[in-house]
């Protein structure tokens, strides 16, 4: 159910694309053989999607400052149709914010909006106090504003949104993406940031409520009908034939899972959640579920003049029949010249050593759903946010073992604020390759186990579903972390 027409969405969204400055420009593509002299990105591939860095207004080199501000915006999502959103400095998503691994990134953060908000960097290992987690402190009032400041530990694709209310305003366009890198790792590819979500809105360009169709809309999880990459409908990148390309892919989407396929093509995810894997793991599709990220290695192959589609493919996370079996289109990519050579994907990408969990202390954590007054209410071990919170503790330096288990008919994805943990074992049997996460898809009826080691980072810490209707609903609990 696709309200556009390509080719005139891609020819006026190339004329207005935001800076021809790339992130290909900064990232070099794969490396050629001397005498290839066309190997390698085209100038301006992904022109139609490509995000300008936020300036670093500080000229240390290893500080990163940068200003955001969380205000009321008309945004145009297609030509001559503009939405007022919330967003971040007026964009949607909210402007790329980049970093080197062991930078300090000092965050000057204003809230223009009608109500308080804060800013959680999903995925990033912060001390309590910047996590935004807007529980206990640092919830920035209308009129407020507030320095996040702190070091970025590890390289990988990560991103940023409310944690107030955050289904509402994550649904209303706060959201942006924020990449940490390390110049020490290998380069795979000519590389892009593509942020995913959808949005819905009505005939007069007024958002959807957050609040559509009440307690059911919350169940199911709302899903806008419009398909969103970096704000665009149905954008397109231009590829040479056989050139790797290289898509940091974040689903920042309030409850859509995303089933990433390219007919005819592997995916290679060479990173997840917490930067790169021990090795390159190619697959037909990629899932993607809400908060989850994705570094994905695509070689384009087919005849000059021919376009590939990158599609979400149907997946029932829920009980729904015709409501989640169609299949959507995200992106182009136009096969514009040949004969690029991407060179051999290096067999191992790091190592990633295997948590010692001798001495870890188990808990038990479930999803599960219950009833109050007739309206269902979602929660964790019982328990529902936020009047009765699910709760556990831990102490620094503890490794401890999640059972991770999911008692309710339907998926929903499991996330933890400030740490990054291993997966263990997924119904009963370990992962192929060894890689860190943050975010991590429980589905219907099953269970996984995970090991997480708590560092010098004491306080409160947030466990949820990240479609955030559920955690809306009460499937949010706290993890406390004392000394
Ligand atoms: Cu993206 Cu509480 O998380
Ligand atoms: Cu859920």
């Amino acid at each position: 159910m696709t309200h556009f027409h390509g080719a005139q969405v891609l020819l006026l969204s190339a004329l207005v694309a935001c800076g021809s400055a790339s992130d290909s420009a900064k990232v070099s593509s794969a490396p050629t053989d001397a005498g290839v002299e066309d190997a390698g990105a085209l100038d301006g591939w992904d022109r139609e999607v490509a995000q300008v860095p936020l300036a670093d207004e500080d000229p240390a080199p290893d500080v990163v400052q940068v200003t955001l501000e969380a205000r009321v915006s008309n945004v145009e999502i297609e030509p001559g149709q503009s939405v007022e959103l919330w967003t971040y400095n007026g964009s949607l998503p909210g402007p790329l914010i980049r970093a080197q691994v062991g930078d300090k990134l000092r965050v000057h953060f204003t809230n223009l909006l009608p109500e308080p908000t804060t800013i959680h960097w999903h995925g990033l290992e912060v001390p309590a106090d910047m996590d935004g987690a807007g529980v206990d402190q640092g919830i920035v009032a209308p009129g407020d504003s507030f320095d996040y400041e702190f070091v970025v530990p590890h390289a990988g694709t990560y991103w940023y949104h409310p944690h107030v209310n955050s289904s509402a305003q994550v649904w209303r366009g706060l959201y942006g993406a924020l990449v940490v890198d390390d110049a020490t790792q290998p380069e795979l590819g000519a590389e892009t940031v593509l942020v995913l979500s959808d949005i819905s809105f009505e005939a007069d360009g007024v958002i959807t409520s957050p609040e559509s169709n009440g307690s059911l809309g919350d169940f199911f999880g709302r899903e806008g009908h419009i398909l969103l990459v970096n704000g665009r409908v149905l954008p397109t990148l231009r590829a040479r034939n056989g050139d790797a390309l290289r898509l940091r892919v974040i689903n920042a989407a309030v409850s859509r899972y995303f089933l990433l396929q390219v007919d005819g093509h592997l995916l290679t995810r060479v990173g997840g959640d917490g930067g790169l894997l021990a090795r390159p793991e190619a697959r037909p599709e990629v899932l993607l579920v809400p908060g989850e990220r994705a570094d994905i290695v695509l070689v384009p192959n087919g005849k000059v003049g021919s376009t590939l589609l990158l599609r979400a493919a149907p997946y029932s996370r829920f009980l729904c029949g015709a409501a989640c079996g169609q299949e959507e289109s995200l992106l182009e990519i136009a096969i514009v010249t040949g004969q690029g050579r991407a060179p051999a994907l290096p067999s191992t990408l790091r190592a990633i050593p295997a948590l010692d969990m001798g001495d870890a202390i188990a808990q038990d954590i479930d999803f599960t759903q219950g009833k109050v007054k007739g309206d269902p209410v979602l929660g964790i071990n019982g328990q529902a946010y936020p009047e009765n919170p699910f709760e556990l503790h831990a102490l620094v330096g503890q490794t401890q073992l999640w059972n991770v288990g999911n008692a309710t008919d339907y998926d929903h994805p499991f996330h933890l604020h400030g740490f990054r943990f291993q997966v263990l074992t997924r119904d009963g049997s370990a992962p192929e390759v060894a890689e860190w996460k943050d975010t991590l898809n429980i589905p219907a009826r099953s269970r996984a186990q995970i090991g997480v080691q708590f560092d010098d980072r004491p306080g409160m810490w947030m466990i949820h579903c990240h479609i955030l209707d559920h955690a809306k609903i009460g499937m949010m609990g706290m993890l406390h972390l004392t000394r």
